[in-house]
This record gives structure tokens, C-alpha cells and sequence, in this order.
């Protein structure tokens, strides 16, 4: 069963640890994530785009590919779906789906037109126990090569969405996707703890936690980060694990292409970084 993302965040956010959303683009990465949770007894938060929910053949192909999975698997500890950096129209689409948990990500709007657009979701979500992420002040990354700096929100701006009732808030604090640049400035917790200070019990969510180091994690944690996004990691050792399995030339042992065992490798990497981001997050155990 797929359950709202509330709870296992309002446990980590009390019990100081954090919950991996990790993004998922296919069946391997599905299967490789959710057994890797139930493996570690740790709460877990699938995170689609809508570009994978389109890749995917549409939200009510990946609904049924993560019930069923969940069914057929076994899976028993807590496991959120959940829409991410959602337009206006992808939220209501993945809510009509079945998403336990949708982020609108309104950080391009003006602050008014994110705040109406917001508390709209939040009637909706409430009256049917889904959880809401909402953003303020965006999250850079590379557009066309060239990598923009991370935005800081403005704490006052994060009060007024938090208190419209949004379960989850992501807040800019020099996060980016994908990989840092060299001369990255590194988080701005000075941002942070003003955020976490003005919105109190709120889950924080931390976006682009591919590359963000140990210590840095483990900090923001401390000062209220209670979902870590991670995306690019995955990608990253799919296929640094895909290439060297190509490289070997074992794509091309035995008789004929077998695509279940070309992609056998890159799961394994999926489920060895799935695992040590859980334990670098703290959520080991806490399911
Ligand atoms: P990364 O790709 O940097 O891990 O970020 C993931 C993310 O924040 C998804 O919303």
C-alpha cells in the first residue's frame, strides 16, 4: 500500500534523521530502490518527474507498476509515490492517478500567484490525506551547460507557504541538481536555521543531494532537513556500472543478448547507493 508522506516525515523531523526521496525513470530503478528500503527497514519516497512519468507511459502505468511491486514483493515498510517539481496541471493528473504525495513547484510564480496556487493543492490534498511539497525560492542546475548557482528563499516567503498547512517544504539554500561546480559556495545554513526558525515543526526538504558532501548533509539534518532528494547518483552509478559490465564485453558472452542481464549491474549500483545514502540519512532501521 502507498501511504502519504506525512507521518515517516513528521518522525524524522522529531527523531533527527532524514528520508530519501530517490527518483525513479524505470522498472529496474523501482524494483532496485524499494527492496533496498525493505532490506534496511527504512520509510522510503519514490520521486517522479513528469518528464519519467511521461517516459513511463503516464501516472497510472507507474501507479500500477508500484502497487503491484509493492503486492508481489513483499514490501512492508512505509512507501510514498510522489510527484516531483510538479507543475499546476502534472499535481492534479498524479492525484487523480493515485500519488500518495505531490510537489507543486511553484518557485517561478510570483509569490501571490504561488501562495493561490498552493492552498488550492492544500484543500485538495487534505480532503484526500495525500501529503503536499511545495518550493520557494528555485533550485538551480545545468540548463543548456550552463550551471546556475543555487537561489536562498526568503524566510518570510517560506512562513507563508508553510502556513498555509503544505506537509513539506523545499527551500533554496544554495542547493543544485546534478553534479556542484568546483567553486560551488556550499549550503547556506545561516538561510536554513532562519527557515527552520520561522516555520518550527515543518519538515525541510533538501533538493540535489547528489554531491553534497557527508558533513554538510548531516548538518542540514540537524537544522530541520527531514527529505533528501536524490537523483543523479542513481544515474550516475547505473551507468558507470552498465559501461564497465559493455567494456568487459560481457554484453556479448553466451548465447544472445539478454537485456535483463545487461541491466543486472547497474541495479546492483542502484541498490549500493540507495543503501548508503539511507545510512549517510539516518533512516536505517526507522521504518
Ligand atoms: P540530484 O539529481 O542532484 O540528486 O537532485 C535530485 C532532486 O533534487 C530531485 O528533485
Amino acid at each position: 500500500m502507498l501511504v502519504s508522506a506525512k507521518e515517516m516525515l513528521t518522525k524524522a523531523k522529531a527523531g533527527k534523521y532524514a528520508v530519501g526521496q530517490f527518483n525513479i525513470n524505470n522498472l529496474e530503478w523501482t524494483k532496485a530502490i524499494l527492496l533496498t528500503a525493505q532490506e534496511c527497514n527504512s520509510p522510503v519516497i519514490l520521486g517522479v518527474s513528469e518528464g519519467a512519468g511521461k517516459y513511463m507511459c503516464g501516472y497510472k502505468t507507474v501507479v500500477g507498476m508500484v502497487k503491484g511491486m509493492i503486492e508481489e514483493l513483499g514490501i512492508t515498510v512505509p512507501v510514498a509515490l510522489h510527484l516531483d517539481h510538479g507543475s499546476y496541471e502534472g499535481a492534479k493528473k498524479c492525484i487523480e492517478a493515485g500519488f500518495s504525495s505531490v510537489m507543486f513547484d511553484g518557485s517561478h510564480y510570483p509569490i501571490e500567484e504561488n501562495i493561490a496556487k498552493t492552498k488550492e493543492l492544500v484543500g485538495i490534498c487534505n480532503e484526500l490525506g495525500l501529503s503536499l511539497e511545495a518550493e520557494v525560492g528555485s533550485i538551480g542546475g545545468e540548463e543548456d551547460g550552463v550551471i546556475g548557482a543555487g537561489e536562498c528563499a526568503d524566510p518570510n516567503e517560506c512562513k507563508m507557504i508553510a502556513d498555509l498547512g503544505v506537509t513539506m517544504l523545499a527551500a533554496g539554500i544554495g542547493n543544485i541538481h546534478g553534479k556542484y561546480p568546483a567553486n560551488w559556495a556550499g549550503l547556506s545554513f545561516d538561510t536554513l536555521a532562519a527557515i527552520q526558525e520561522l516555520t518550527g515543526t515543518m519538515p525541510l526538504v533538501l533538493h540535489g543531494g547528489t554531491g553534497i558532501p557527508a558533513d554538510m548533509i548531516q548538518k542540514a539534518i540537524s537544522l530541520g532537513v527531514s527529505k533528501i532528494n536524490v537523483n543523479t547518483e542513481c544515474q550516475l552509478a547505473f551507468q558507470e556500472a552498465t559501461r564497465a559490465y559493455i567494456e568487459a564485453g560481457k554484453d556479448r558472452e553466451g548465447k544472445g543478448f539478454d537485456p535483463r542481464k545487461l541491466l543486472a549491474p547497474g541495479f546492483e549500483a542502484i541498490k549500493a547507493t540507495v543503501k548508503e545514502k539511507m545510512e549517510l540519512f539516518g533512516s536505517i532501521g526507522k521504518a
